[in-house]
């Protein structure tokens, strides 16, 4: 057993989750329609073509689901917000009864004494913005500010933790690259990702002096992904696919971020794809001042390590696998399990970057463990999983990194994106057909960290 491992007396342990994941109430009351509405509805986009249509139902059930969180004594809860329930075209018309739910969920969390922490964009762009480019087009930053306005003003007397975008490499190269996320565009000439990426950093940047003017006294970030990515040989072919696919997933945002720019090589690596027929034109005077907004904090979210391997210039790099493909060193994503990457990706963008303080937003473990005969959900790996990347966690602080809290991903199972409901990351089980509730063995364990604020 390792020593005892005790957290800062400030330390905020929560739980996240994003509204199309677990709303459902996809065109309930007002709501417009989204992108990942369009894209699950999407023959073939999806395993077995599974929507969010109900997803966990949240939408109505989320007074149950503040009693779960209540339960394990979470002290803040990571949540997005559905742009199109509040903006049904993305723009104009306000859905009062949009914003009235989440002026309820704010509401019941404080009575609970759990702090919310809001996410403006977690991917579900309304689909009428899309249809006007999505965020390849500029002018959808002006409609995300309007956005941020509205919602800002209802939230921000009692919502004081904003984030502004969820994992813009994601939304960008998922969505207008590879086309395996909403809205699913394929271009591999990374044109029109790489204009997706500017807007959305750009949105950012505008969208900051908007919340803080709406809500006093509040702090502002934003979240960046990050695997723990390492060359499988001293090649030089394997170490530049490290350069690039860090470069591209990670200091291409990070660098514009923190006052830098884009990185050099990977727009030398973009404009061989093809990425800037006529130059980089989206970028406009005062843009890269604009993003380079100074923030409260970064978000990080963590999952895996990637040993990268290429045998061909030509090809795209490869995971290698390196341990034996089990349970405790594979999760069911295919992801595999690196506590050493957390301490290692929280110090990158620490020592880096400079970010004043920063949270994980997000880090958790898919394993499906079902419930047993006695009701009980006995998920081990899960557990393990979480205490050996809270120890990477507190190693971090211990190295000086201003770590403040860190959000389980999920408080429940959930959506994922295109692998439908086959993945569950959640610490509570939930049954699709009757929406019951279990909290599972790794909850419980949960519950205990944050009583004791360590393990
Ligand atoms: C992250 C997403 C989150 C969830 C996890 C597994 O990239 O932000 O919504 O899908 O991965």
């Amino acid at each position: 057993m390792a020593n005892k491992i005790i957290f800062p007396e400030n330390f905020i342990w929560g739980a996240a989750t994003a509204s199309y994941q677990i709303e459902g109430a996809w065109n309930k009351h007002g709501k417009g329609e989204s992108i990942w509405d369009r894209f699950s509805h999407t023959p073939g986009k999806i395993l077995n073509d599974e929507n969010g249509d109900i997803a966990n139902d949240h939408y109505h059930l989320w007074k149950k689901d503040i009693g779960l969180m209540k339960k394990m004594g979470l002290q803040a809860y990571r949540f997005s917000i559905a742009w199109p329930r509040i903006l049904p075209r993305g723009r104009g018309r306000i859905n009062h009864k949009g914003i009235d739910f989440y002026n309820k969920l704010v509401d019941g969390l404080l009575t609970a004494g759990i702090t919310p922490f809001a996410t403006l964009y977690h991917w579900d762009l309304p689909q009428a913005l899309e249809d006007e480019g999505g965020w390849t087009v500029r002018s959808t930053t002006d409609a995300f500010v309007e956005y941020t306005d509205v919602i800002s003003r209802a939230l921000g007397d009692r919502v004081k933790n904003w984030i502004t975008h969820n994992e813009p490499s994601v939304a960008s190269w998922l969505g207008y690259e590879m086309g395996i996320h909403a809205p699913g565009v394929v271009d591999t000439t990374h044109a029109l990702a790489t204009r997706a990426a500017h807007h959305i950093l750009l949105s950012h940047g505008m969208a900051v002096p908007v919340i803080r003017r709406n809500s006093a006294n509040s702090e502002v970030g934003i979240t960046l992904n990050s695997n723990w990515n390492v060359a499988a040989s001293n090649s030089a072919m394997d170490l530049d696919a490290v350069r690039r696919g860090e470069g591209k997933w990670v200091r291409w945002f990070a660098d514009p971020l923190y006052g830098r720019g884009y990185p050099s090589d990977i727009v030398e690596d973009f404009r061989h794809l093809g990425a800037f027929p006529n130059g980089m034109d989206f970028v406009q005077d005062g843009d890269l001042k604009t993003i380079a907004v100074p923030t409260d904090f970064l978000g990080v979210n963590f999952y895996n390590r990637g040993v990268v391997r290429v045998d061909d210039p030509n090809n795209e790099p490869q995971t290698v696998f390196s341990k034996p493909k089990t349970p405790e060193h594979w999760t069911e994503m295919d992801w595999e399990v690196y506590p050493d990457g957390l301490l290692n990706v929280l110090g990158r963008y620490y020592f880096d970057y400079q970010p004043l303080k920063l949270y994980i937003t997000e880090n958790g473990a898919s394993y499906s463990t079902p419930p047993d005969e006695n009701g009980n959900v006995p998920d081990v790996h899960r557990t393990n999983y979480l205490r050996t990347h809270f120890a990477a966690a507190n190693r971090a602080i211990q190295a000086g990194i201003p770590l403040a809290g860190y959000f389980v991903w999920s408080l429940m199972d959930n959506y994922e994106w295109s692998f439908g409901f086959s993945q569950r990351f959640g610490i509570v089980w939930v049954d699709y057909e009757t929406q019951n509730r279990i909290l599972k063995d790794s909850a419980k364990w949960y519950k205990g960290v944050i009583k004791k604020n360590g393990f």
